[in-house]
This record gives C-alpha cells, structure tokens and sequence, in this order.
C-alpha cells in the first residue's frame, strides 16, 4: 500500500518505487547501514538479522544480478526467499492470471516482495494492492532504484561526496530504467553535472530531460566522443535496450553505429579520459566496454560496483522489514 510515499528517514514497511521517494538524509542512513552490515559479514560472524522472514522474488523479466544479489544477500543475512523467475511461463500468470491478484497471493506468503516487470508502472501497481513493502527490481523503461543506490554509494565510497560531481552517461538515455534512476539519484544533490552520449533517437524523452532539469541537475546532451568532458569523475556505460524497440532491424541497426562508434577501449579511454575517474556499467555489457580494458584500476563494473550491488540490497531489505 502507497501509504508513507516518502521515505524521510524511514523505511521500515515503505515501497521502494522510485529515487522521488529519497532525499540526502534517507540515503545518508541506508549508507550507513550498508557499511554496517558489510563489517558484520567481513567479520565471519553468523548473521540472523532477518531470520524469520521470507522474501518473495517476483521476476518477470530476465535478469542475473539484481535477482541473484537480493536472494543471496537476503539468505547471508538469515533469511529466506521464495522465489519465481519468469512467472509468464511458470506461474498462473500463463492463465491469464492479473499482477494484481499475483501480488495479493504473494502477500501471504511473504514479508516483502521484490519485484521486476516488463511494464513501465508495474511496481506502483503492485504496491497499490499490496499491504508488504514491494521493492522495484526495475520497471520496463521507468525506474531501477536499487540499481541508482548502489551506484552512487560506489561513486560516494570512491569521492567522498555526491555534490559537484561531473559525470558522463552513456547509451540507451531513452528506454534505460537505470538511467532514469541515476539521474534523479544524483539530482537529489548539489551541483551535480552529467553529460548524456546518447544516439540521437535515444535521448531522454523531453518529458523527463525537462523534469530531470526542474529536479536541479545539469544536464548536457552531446553527440560526439570529443566532448567528451576532461574532468569526469565517472563514466557510466550501458548497452541499448534493444527489446524495448518496436522494430527489430532498427534496433540491430542502432546497436551496431552505437557499439561500431562508443565501445570504450584502451585507446578510447586514453584519448578522453582521466587518471582518476571510474569506469562504471550498468550490465549486462555486451560490446560496450571492450575487455582488454578490464583490468585497468578505473575499471570497477565487474568488482567494486557488483559487490556494492548487493550489500545495498541487503541493508535495504533489512531496513524496510525494521530489522536494521
Ligand atoms: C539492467 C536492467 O535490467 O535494468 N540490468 C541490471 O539490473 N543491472 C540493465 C539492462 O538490462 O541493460
């Protein structure tokens, strides 16, 4: 139930929907927390913050991290999941059976649900029917605010700050959820400026650049690797989502001048980057980031970035269930 939309500090029994719902303070105590639980699991100890409680899993679109980091950090901090991956296939959903009712089922089974859908709204939907906290693994092209939080506690961890931050993103700014939520992540604070490196047709809807801006962040659509700013802090990379097309062949065409023109390599990064920026991607990456820059020390998506991933997730669902 959509009752306390804002978090204010307080999660226990919220709706994790959408980076509109935080402000600085809220973030600053899920950091907090985060590092808490981080220095809980280092220490080797046994961790029964949530035991007796059952998560349940809802995905309904494909997804490796974002499943995997809630279902093993909610299992590290003693508790449990149910768990249903491609309910369409596997559920009473291929009945004909509505997310509505699904979610209402799942509400006795459960303590909170995680959901992700293929429908822009869908969690807001589900939260609209269900007295458990429901927490948005990412709604078609609307928002991944699970994704958003672990992503500047990364940048916050290796800066220090999220105000006056410069930062470039780059890729599908249309349909990406990621995106969406990054940016309103990072417009909850000061004088924060991102460049946007997006193929033409996949620029923010103006719908949102104009809301993003009203939110008080600078943004900067470019077109062309050479402006490219010098002092970025972070780069932010994703691939195009190329299911979110109405037409195949276009999508193919667009992914391919895309990946043909941005993949960062050594070179590419050498002739716009920095020495001390990160190099961030939301992943899946399929060509965007060429491996031969993997190991380089800027290079963080698949280590640093992954891991945050699910220690955010863990002391997320620890706070909303009261147990943090
Ligand atoms: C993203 C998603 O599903 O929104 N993946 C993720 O959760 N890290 C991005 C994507 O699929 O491209």
């Amino acid at each position: 139930m959509i009752k306390n939309y804002k978090i204010n500090g307080i999660f226990k029994g919220k709706d994790i929907l959408s980076l509109n719902q935080f402000d600085p303070k809220s973030i600053g105590k899920l950091f907090k927390t985060t590092k808490k639980i981080t220095k809980l699991l280092n220490s080797g100890k046994k961790i029964n913050l949530l035991s007796g409680t059952v998560t349940a899993l809802l995905f309904y679109e494909p997804s490796t991290r974002t499943f995997s980091s809630f279902s093993s950090g909610i299992k590290k901090l003693g508790g449990q999941t149910v768990e249903y991956q491609n309910p369409m296939q596997t559920s009473s959903s291929v009945k004909g059976e509505t997310l509505e009712d699904t979610i209402q089922v799942f509400s006795n089974y459960a303590n909170a649900i995680v959901m992700r859908h293929f429908q822009t709204g869908a969690a807001k939907t589900a939260a609209n029917v269900s007295h458990l906290p429901i927490i948005n693994g990412g709604d078609g092209s609307g928002e991944h605010p699970t994704q958003a939080l672990y992503d500047i506690y990364t940048i916050y961890e290796r800066f220090g700050k999220l105000n006056d931050l410069v930062g470039l993103i780059c890729g599908d700014a249309l349909y990406g959820r990621g995106i969406h939520s990054l940016i309103r992540a990072l417009s909850l604070f000061k004088n924060n400026t991102l460049y946007l490196l997006a193929p033409k047709i996949l620029r923010l809807s103006r719908a949102d650049f104009s809301y993003f801006i009203n939110c008080g962040i600078k943004l900067i659509e470019i077109d062309n690797e050479k402006e490219i700013p010098k002092n970025a802090h972070f780069w932010y990379w994703t691939r195009i989502q190329k299911e979110r097309f109405k037409n195949e062949k276009e999508a193919e065409k667009v992914n391919k001048q895309f990946i043909s023109r941005f993949t960062v390599t050594k070179n590419f990064l050498k002739k716009y980057g920095n020495k001390n920026m990160i190099l961030m991607h939301i992943l899946p990456r399929v060509g965007e980031i060429s491996t031969e820059v993997d190991n380089d020390p800027r290079s963080i998506f698949l280590t640093t970035q992954v891991k945050n991933g699910m220690y955010i997730r863990m002391a997320l669902i620890a706070l909303v269930l009261g147990k943090a």
